[in-house]
């Protein structure tokens, strides 16, 4: 009766954005077996949907060192400086060993990387696809290279439960698959969930990325770290009846310019880079227009493009059905959550404070986006540190003995009877969502104060314990606990980091002070300072 299905290999990757699934192809290669286990299918992924593109210093006025900088400026100095030389130099040969194995970038007439602009960056660096449809080139072509390889079982709609951990290391985890449950087993565990979009009202994400895989991480015993730092995209459409949709950043690169409610640019008037500027500087700027237009909306003005419509083909047909034309038109934008710069803390291997337990891509925080991430370093980010973590388990295989895993840990059945899941009674999760989105997005949005992210937390805490009374059977219903141990990081971390830095805004602590540039780690009920 204690008898589960149990699925095992040498890895289990949990995810199928850019850093799943380059871990699982890499795995492959170096003969590993690999259970890859995703909430919906291989394609639902914020990878999918990115557009601008893949930072690298590819151009001939471009180096690794000029990247370096950029990116040490947007993460408003909290960027781990070695972390960050390694991915700008080693990111280049990952995004050449995608493109030799099909992905295909768009590229000058001669046959080189054609490179656009974003914010922040000093130089043409963006490696992008079918003009706008970056992301979904890499989710394709990955894809594609994944499914060469036999070794790699994708478990599509896998909702992964709970780490199973003994005696701090990791075996695998628990999950729903199609509903039912069962064990996943493995030596290495690699959580390449995403990130938290999908815990604000307004968002850039897709359906899964509501921070459940690094709140479980942290139940588990995993140092979760700035997670205060979410990054609200300056420009998502915002029209009534149309669903989230990002204006990339590459359309202000290649010339547009933002808008207030009466037509007039503002961005000049506060900062030398204006529409240029590090994100959160835009974002928060149009927001302060908009709030003083008394507009839910501001606009990006790309008519002076020219060839708007040909440089961002999915952009212009989006707004199209919606009644916009970007050539003529000013489109609608607003801010919208986008990153979470924080994550599951990893050193430069993705390796976690539990054995067995590796993170990349968003889910993790590996020191490289610091406050503020750099326009289009994640994608780069996830192909660096998903190739990273694999040869971590690659290597750590051939001088380990393979240790059989004790028998405790996969008494799954128990595991699941202790963690309470075994009658349904909690439906009322669409609802829950959307009061904790509202609670979010107006206490721990762009602009933060104490009174604010307290009522959040005392609002949450107390959706939390109503939570724990109950028993949950369903992913919608885990998701819950997970999206509510995900708002509660954020809030705490937002609570206790009492200054202004990069997309962290207190308006009670306006400014950047010294005595906090450093970390927090937050390691279930305990804090450490970095
Ligand atoms: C964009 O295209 O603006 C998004 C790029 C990114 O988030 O890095």
């Amino acid at each position: 009766t204690r008898s589960l299905p149990v699925y095992e290999a040498e890895a289990l990757v949990i995810g199928s954005g850019v850093a799943g699934l380059t871990t699982a192809w890499h795995l492959a290669r170096a003969g590993k077996s690999v259970l890859l286990a995703v909430r919906d299918t291989l394609f639902d992924s914020n990878t999918n949907k990115a557009q601008g593109g893949i930072a690298a210093s590819f151009g001939s006025d471009d180096n690794p060192a000029l990247h370096l900088e950029d990116t040490l400026v947007a993460g408003a100095g909290l960027t781990d400086r070695d972390i960050a030389k390694l991915v700008v130099t080693e990111g280049p040969e990952d995004i050449r060993l995608l493109a030799a194995h099909g992905a295909e970038f768009d590229r000058t007439a001669d046959g080189r990387l054609a490179l656009g602009r974003e914010g922040c960056h000093c130089r043409h660096r963006i490696v992008h696809a079918h003009g706008d449809a970056t992301g979904a080139e890499v989710a394709r072509a990955l894809n594609a290279m994944v499914a060469q390889e036999a070794r790699v079982r994708p478990l599509e709609h896998c909702y992964v439960v709970d780490l199973l951990v003994h005696e701090g290391r990791v075996y695998g985890a628990t999950a729903l698959l199609d509903g039912k449950k069962v064990v996943l087993r493995a030596r290495a565990t690699v959580l390449a969930t995403g990130g938290t979009g999908r815990l604000f009202s307004k968002t850039t994400n897709p359906e899964g990325a509501t921070g459940s895989g690094l709140a479980m991480a942290w139940r588990a015993g995993a140092e979760v770290m700035d997670m205060e730092f979410v990054q609200f995209h300056p420009t998502a459409l915002a029209l009534e009846g149309c669903p989230n949709f990002l204006i990339s950043e590459a359309v202000r690169g290649a010339g547009a310019v933002l808008r207030n409610g009466k037509g007039e640019r503002f961005m000049p008037k506060y900062h030398p880079m204006a529409e240029l500027a590090p994100r959160d500087v835009v974002a928060r700027c149009i927001f302060k227009e908009m709030q003083e237009s008394g507009m839910d909306h501001a606009f990006l003005d790309a008519t002076g493009i020219g060839d708007a419509a040909q440089k961002f083909p999915m952009i212009a047909e989006t707004c199209r059905q919606y009644g916009v034309d970007i050539e003529r038109d000013f489109i609608p934008i607003a801010p919208a959550a986008h990153y979470m710069m924080g994550g599951v803390h990893t050193d430069a291997h993705g390796r976690t404070n539990l054995a067995g337990l590796y993170a990349c891509g968003e889910a993790a925080c590996t020191g490289l986006q610091g406050a503020n991430r750099l326009a289009s370093n994640s994608l780069l980010e996830g192909l660096v540190f998903g190739r990273r973590a694999a040869e971590d388990i690659v290597a750590a295989a051939t001088c380990a003995e393979t240790q059989a895993a004790p028998r405790a840990a996969f008494c799954a059945e128990l595991f699941f009877e202790e963690h309470g899941l075994r009658e349904a009674a909690f439906s009322d999760t669409a609802r829950l969502n959307r009061e904790t989105q509202v609670l979010m997005t107006q206490y721990l949005g762009i602009r933060r104060y104490a009174p604010g992210i307290l009522k959040a937390i005392q609002e949450l805490s107390r959706l939390s314990s109503l939570r724990e009374g109950y028993a949950a059977e369903s992913a919608e219903e885990l998701d819950l606990r997970g999206r509510l141990a995900a708002d509660l990081l954020i809030a705490r971390a937002a609570l206790r980091r009492r200054e202004s830095r990069g997309a962290h805004y207190r308006m009670d602590y306006p400014e950047k002070s010294e005595k906090w540039r450093h970390h927090v780690l937050d390691v279930k009920d305990e804090q450490v300072a970095l």
